[in-house]
């Protein structure tokens, strides 16, 4: 099952929909003029994709706070917390809570400050909560602007380096970026590139229109379409949304935009000069204070809402992303062909993108349906294979446990604490050095050794050693330990 995100109706009355797995790994740009329809766009997608992933928006305005009624999210307003934003995006990480990062009231350059410090906390955190996370930046000029403005050159480079590092090199940290702003031209260049996927709406300037012509590979000619967009109307390009432009009416949403444009109603009848001065000048009775005082949490308010949302969280979050996106046949597929690569004699010591080659090739063979996992799939997958069971005297709600502890390991070294794992369930020897740096694709014991205790730091094993020198490996979220072993035996090739 893929995960489709439905966000309106394609021209020949389809639903027009997202790949959200693809959306996560190539990220996503709207463009369009001030009420062409991209903020009530960028909530559209935040709701629909709401249930399947964590996200955060960075609303310049507190459009969005009104997400936080149907939609669980927290509203972190940056005016009462400006000093706490790191610790709390870091929380945000660890507890798997959707906010939205509320920056109005602040000026250009606590907006660019707050939003710098927010998200270098979500980049910034510990490699065990690395999950899947949609970032959301509304009118992204502000905070990567393609040149220097009315903010001070510190507040700027901090906020262009947090975007920066948000779209070239968040994806390794499961932050997805999607991006919205009025002006192509005034967007930094390197932070629009990031994007592969594209939705334009109306667009009236003609460098903006060249731009976005030339992201969405389309003739300029052609691109004078743009010009002509209905409000809500957009045309989509990239690999989570197909493969040649078309268009898209983005559709309902079902929380309350603030941002609606003011509309013309007749004024109401004017009273004596004298009265008119009276109504804005003297407080009236019982006045309420301007704003409801929840728009303006305080850092232990927002803490506190962070800790109660864990449960809630963690259970509209489900773990394992992989999990969430299986599709029975195509996954039993890929499952065949990740055991034949690694059924091959040298597998262990060949370079993963050898290995992926490899696979793209067989994928294509078996007539894999649909595009063949990306790489960062391919080693999770490569990662489990390795460690693979095929003893039938092992339970497969056993092994899932394990899986799932897995998961909340680096990719990288999965694979050998599920090695571990199936000699523990088994009642196997513990797995020798040699063979701990053979499943991460080393031939270095040493390596094997730190492996082993980063995993011990980290509380996911225990290791032991019993008289004879013999090491034992407890793993204790599974209750399960393993038969003596020595590190130094010779691995078993083949
Ligand atoms: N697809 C749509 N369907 C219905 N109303 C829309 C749609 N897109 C935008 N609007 C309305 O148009 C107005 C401007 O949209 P908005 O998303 O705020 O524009 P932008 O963020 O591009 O300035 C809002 O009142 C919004 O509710
Ligand atoms: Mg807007």
């Amino acid at each position: 099952m893929t995960v489709s995100v439905d966000i309106g109706a394609r021209g020949n009355g389809q639903r027009a929909v997202l790949d959200l797995e693809e959306l996560l790994a190539t990220r996503l740009l709207v463009q369009g003029n001030s009420g062409s329809g991209k903020s009530h766009l960028l909530r559209r997608l935040m709701e629909q994709s709401a249930p399947w992933v964590q996200q955060c928006i960075v609303d310049p305005e507190g459009d969005f706070v009104t997400l936080a009624d149907g939609f669980g999210h927290v509203v972190v307003d940056a005016a009462g917390c400006e000093r706490d934003l790191g610790l709390i995006a870091d929380r945000v990480r660890r507890h798997r809570v959707s906010v939205v990062l509320n920056l109005e009231g602040l000026d250009v350059d606590r907006q660019m400050r707050a939003a710098a410090v927010f998200l270098n906390g979500l980049f910034e955190a510990d490699r065990d909560v690395w999950y899947p996370m949609l970032v959301v930046v509304d009118e992204a000029q502000l905070f990567a602007p393609a040149a220097s403005g009315d903010a001070d050159e510190e507040s700027r480079r901090q906020s262009l380096a947090a975007m920066t590092n948000l779209m070239c090199r968040g994806r390794k940290r499961g932050l997805a970026g999607v991006i919205a702003t009025q002006r192509l031209a005034k967007l930094a260049k390197n932070v629009a590139a990031e994007a592969s996927n594209f939705l334009m709406g109306r667009t009236f300037l003609d460098i903006d229109m060249a731009r976005a012509a030339d992201l969405l590979g389309m003739e300029r000619r052609q691109a004078e379409a743009f010009r002509n967009l209905d409000r809500g109307a957009f045309v989509g390009l990239g690999p989570a949304i197909g493969r040649k432009p078309e268009a898209i009416r983005i559709g309902a949403v079902q929380s309350e935009g603030r941002g609606s444009s003011p509309k013309l109603t007749p004024l109401p009848e004017q009273p004596a000069a004298e009265d008119a001065a009276g109504l804005i000048f003297r407080p009236s009775l019982g006045e309420a204070a301007p704003r409801a005082q929840a728009a303006t949490a305080s850092t232990a308010d927002v803490l506190a809402q962070l800790a109660r949302s864990r449960e809630a969280a963690a259970a509209a979050a489900p773990e394992a992303r992989v999990d969430l996106f299986a599709d029975a046949e195509r996954e039993k597929a890929i499952a065949e062909i990740m055991a034949a690569i690694v059924a091959e004699p040298d597998a262990s010591f060949q370079p993963v993108s050898a290995l992926y080659q490899d696979f793209l090739v067989r994928c294509r063979i078996a007539r894999l349906p649909g595009e063949a996992p990306d790489l960062p799939r391919f080693r999770r997958e490569l990662a489990i294979a390795k460690a693979g069971v095929d003893d039938a005297s092992v339970e497969a709600s056993d092994w899932e446990q394990a899986t799932l502890v897995a998961a909340s390991l680096p990719e990288d070294v999965r694979g050998v604490f599920l090695l571990v794992a199936k000699a523990a369930l088994t009642k196997a020897p513990c797995p020798s050095d040699g063979e701990i740096a053979r499943a991460y694709g080393t031939r270095s014991p040493g390596r094997a050794r730190r492996l082993l205790a980063y995993m011990e730091e980290r509380g996911f094993l225990t290791c032991a050693a019993d008289m004879r020198g013999a090491r034992i490996v407890m793993l204790p979220d599974l209750g399960w330990q393993t038969a003596p072993g020595f590190p130094d035996a010779l691995a078993k090739t083949g």
